[in-house]
């Protein structure tokens, strides 16, 4: 409330600014004039002399985009890109529209030291040949699909077959073979690429066509984030995941037994000799899939486990706590200790495949000549639980007309001194 005693008083004040400033118009306005107009000149001298040679405008420069070069062409002479994405500190991802693979990623170590710590090829020819995976998108359906087929509201689906009587990662022709488009989109918090493709109704047995669309980003805090989106005009069932083999140590630096893992999970789905998951959901503990503390790869990869026999080590999906903090949770974590380097996967996704490289035969020639043996790098692919389709218990990947699809995987990298 404003007693009258105040209003006056305000009242007074106004009365004493006028005058203030009747006076000053009077003395000081040509003063004042003057100075403004000499600052205004000068700054705009200064401003002229310091951007005209950059051929700048006053606005802010926009940070630079990624970048494209030429990485081949396809056995049908279809031109085939990589686009290089860098930031502040050095480090690089590239991706390759074939496959949508992520071909490089250059991270430093503890020293600051810059290794390229994915294994891959040089150019697309490796890629097209290519049956391990290497780097690329993985789909329609990432992981194995059991007997190559489902039920979808009373209607079977019948899947190509690639290994031996199940479906694995897409089929014969998955995303990993297919041409995405690709557009560079302007950096914004890093440099980021956006890939498409159009995936036909019954392309290898799935219903509906399915429009999806990825984009990779590199940060400036050295984070590769992966965003997976997808429509359909059908219903059908879509589990998207990058296939990155990792060797923190380098690519074609050696086996991968020593790096130190931790995996947010307390059970996993053990699997039946075609790997596919039984069903169950198996508590880790006291068994060698327990990674809930930081454990070396290695320390029991070997042991009399009938689940690791099955495998040839580990291949296996682990259900994740899923805690969500920010919108994707803390899924894994991996330690290499003579670089320092550590990579942290963040994912919206409920599982992920922890695979340690067991069919690499060292036969393939990678980037710079390196070759991979068996259990020279390792995969954590972010996914819903393998063969969902046909498991009423496993979280659903079902995905209508209307619905987005939509999962994010963030590869986080830093170092331990
Ligand atoms: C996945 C599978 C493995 C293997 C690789 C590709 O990780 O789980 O069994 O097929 O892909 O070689």
């Amino acid at each position: 409330m404003i007693d009258s005693a105040s209003q006056s008083a305000a009242h007074q004040v106004d009365l004493l600014d006028l005058r203030v400033v009747a006076i000053e118009v009077a003395l000081g306005w040509g003063i004042r004039m003057k100075r403004w107009m000499t600052f205004t000149i000068l700054t705009g001298a200064l401003l002229m002399t310091t951007l005209a040679p950059l051929g700048a405008t006053p606005d802010a420069t926009p940070a630079p985009a990624a970048t494209k070069k030429t990485f081949g062409k396809t056995p049908g002479g279809q031109p085939v890109d990589l686009y290089v994405l860098t930031n502040k500190n050095g480090a690089e991802a590239s991706i390759t529209n074939f496959g949508g693979a992520l071909v490089t990623l250059k991270m430093p170590d503890r020293n600051g030291k810059l290794a390229d710590l994915i294994l891959g090829f040089d150019n697309v020819d490796g890629y097209v040949a290519d049956k391990s995976y290497f780097g690329a998108l993985v789909g329609r359906y990432g992981n194995r699909i059991g007997h190559a087929q489902f039920v979808l509201d009373g209607k079977t689906y019948t899947l190509a077959k690639n290994n031996g009587e199940n479906t694995l990662h897409g089929g014969i022709k998955g995303f990993n073979k297919a041409l995405w488009t690709a557009k560079i989109l302007p950096a914004k918090g890093g440099q980021s690429l956006e890939l498409g493709y159009v995936s036909k109704d019954g392309e290898e047995g799935f219903p509906g066509n399915l429009k999806v669309t990825v984009i990779y980003t590199l940060t400036d805090a050295n984070a590769l984030k992966i965003e997976y989106s997808a429509t359909t005009d059908k219903k059908t069932v879509v589990n998207l995941t990058n296939h990155a083999y990792f060797n923190l140590a380098g690519q074609g630096s050696g086996d991968i037994l020593g790096h130190l893992l931790t995996i947010q999970a307390d059970q996993f789905t053990p699997v039946d000799s075609g790997l596919i998951p039984t069903g169950e959901l198996r508590d880790v503990m006291g068994t060698p899939f327990d990674f809930r503390k930081p454990t070396a790869i290695g320390a029991r990869i070997d042991q009399a486990d009938e689940q690791l026999k099955l495998g040839g080590g580990y291949d296996h999906n682990f259900v994740l706590r899923m805690t969500m903090d920010h919108g994707e949770s803390l899924a894994a974590r991996v330690v290499e200790p003579t670089s320092g380097r550590v990579m942290e996967v963040w994912t919206t996704e409920p599982g992920i495949q922890f695979y340690t490289g067991n069919f690499l035969d060292g036969k393939t020639v990678g980037k710079g000549g390196a070759t991979y043996p068996k259990r020279n790098a390792f995969c954590l692919e972010t996914q819903h639980f393998p063969d969902s389709p046909n498991q009423s218990k496993f979280p659903s990947v079902v995905l209508n007309p209307g619905e987005t699809y939509h999962t994010v995987t963030t590869y986080k990298f830093s170092v331990e001194k």
